[in-house]
């Protein structure tokens, strides 16, 4: 019998890549989502991509006496936690709907798999919690923090309430998994990045300009000490990502206490390259404008993911053409993303 992974905050970009390469590898796939931050028109897409009717409970992950009825209904084996909120500037505005949300989501997860015997769970952390003293590439026993920002310590925080559940309750088995920067798009087009509003990142930033959306892309702080002065990320296939979920729910069963992985590909690239890959792959022009520094953002983040490679058997597929070409294809077949 196929096992049942809950994806909590399912619906959202990681999530529903996730889902697919789950069902790919014949998991059941169970998704409750708020869609705070989500359109349910993605389990249509999922639908339409797998031929297979996606079980799917639109609530709130943090409402535990809501979410009973998932664990109630379903014979859950593992849980992902894709649940929080992720914008780092709108964080430092409201940090209070940061911590709650962020923490109640873990919270109400880890109360329930006690209550209903779930032993497994994956966390979706994120290189932000290294702070901004550690040198890349960024290894799994460097010290981590202080964040910058109250989006990261929720993801330090989580990290630590789960490392010290495990230890507490010996049944548990907990992945953490750091993500780099994931960007990129299923390959049908039909799934990918929805931002809402104004991007704040900076791959569906050049993707809407390349669209005609927005007129320019701002490149933030070109003085920075990297090859062109530009800020160096470690910038991850979402499917690529999506297939790290996989091989750690596989991981996590059948072993106890806590382990953490990057997921990055190793390899860093300024923002000057992205926009000239970007620019070749889809043979179209980005206008850029240097501007000044973003407050928080670091000269170079990339990963060591060495760990992840000998532990989990996990390795980026995906090159930089990819995560271009495919970014492309899903934006200008969804300009308006999911609306
Ligand atoms: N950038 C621009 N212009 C933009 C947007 C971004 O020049 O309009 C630059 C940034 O300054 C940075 C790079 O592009 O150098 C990447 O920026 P992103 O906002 O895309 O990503 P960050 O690395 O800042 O943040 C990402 C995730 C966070 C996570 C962090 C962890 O968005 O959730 O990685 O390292 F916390």
């Amino acid at each position: 019998m196929s096992k049942t992974v809950l994806l909590a905050g399912g619906a959202g970009y990681i999530g529903s890549h996730t889902a697919i390469e789950l069902l790919n590898k014949d998991f059941d796939v169970v998704i409750a989502d708020c869609h705070y931050n989500s359109s349910p028109i993605v389990y249509e897409r999922l639908e339409e991509i797998t031929g297979q009717k996606i079980k799917h409970y639109d609530i709130d992950v943090a409402d535990m006496q809501a979410m009973r009825q998932v664990f109630e209904e379903n014979k859950i084996e593992a849980v992902i936690d894709f649940a929080g909120y992720k914008a780092v500037g709108e964080s430092v505005q409201k940090p209070l709907m940061y911590y709650e949300n962020n923490l109640n989501t873990t919270f109400s997860l880890l109360h329930l798999m006690k209550e209903y015997n779930v032993a497994n769970i994956i966390f979706s952390s994120s290189a932000t919690v290294y702070g901004m003293e550690n040198q890349s590439p960024l290894v799994e026993s460097m010290r981590l923090g202080p964040c910058t920002n109250p989006y990261g310590w929720t993801k330090l925080m989580n990290e630590q309430i789960l490392m010290d559940e495990a230890k507490s309750n010996t049944n548990l088995s907990v992945v953490l998994l750091r993500y780099f920067n994931p960007i990129g798009a299923h390959a049908s087009g039909r799934i990918g990045e929805d931002p809402k509003g104004i991007p704040n990142n900076l791959m569906p930033y050049i993707a809407q300009v390349a669209s005609g959306k927005l007129q320019q892309l701002s490149v933030f702080g070109d003085d920075y000490d990297t090859h062109d002065g530009t800020g160096v990320r470690d910038y991850i296939h979402v499917v690529d990502l999506a297939k790290a979920h996989v091989l750690a729910v596989d991981y996590a069963a059948g072993r106890k206490g806590s382990d953490v992985f990057n997921i990055g590909t190793g390899v860093g690239y300024s923002v000057l390259d992205m926009v000239k890959a970007f620019e070749k792959v889809n043979s179209l022009t980005i206008p850029y404008k240097i501007a000044p520094r973003r407050a928080g953002d670091i000269a170079t983040c990339y990963a060591d993911s060495t760990k992840a490679k000998e532990l989990l058997g996990w390795e980026a597929e995906k090159n930089l053409e990819d995560m271009c070409r495919d970014t492309w294809n899903w934006q200008k077949g969804n300009p308006e993303g999911y609306r």
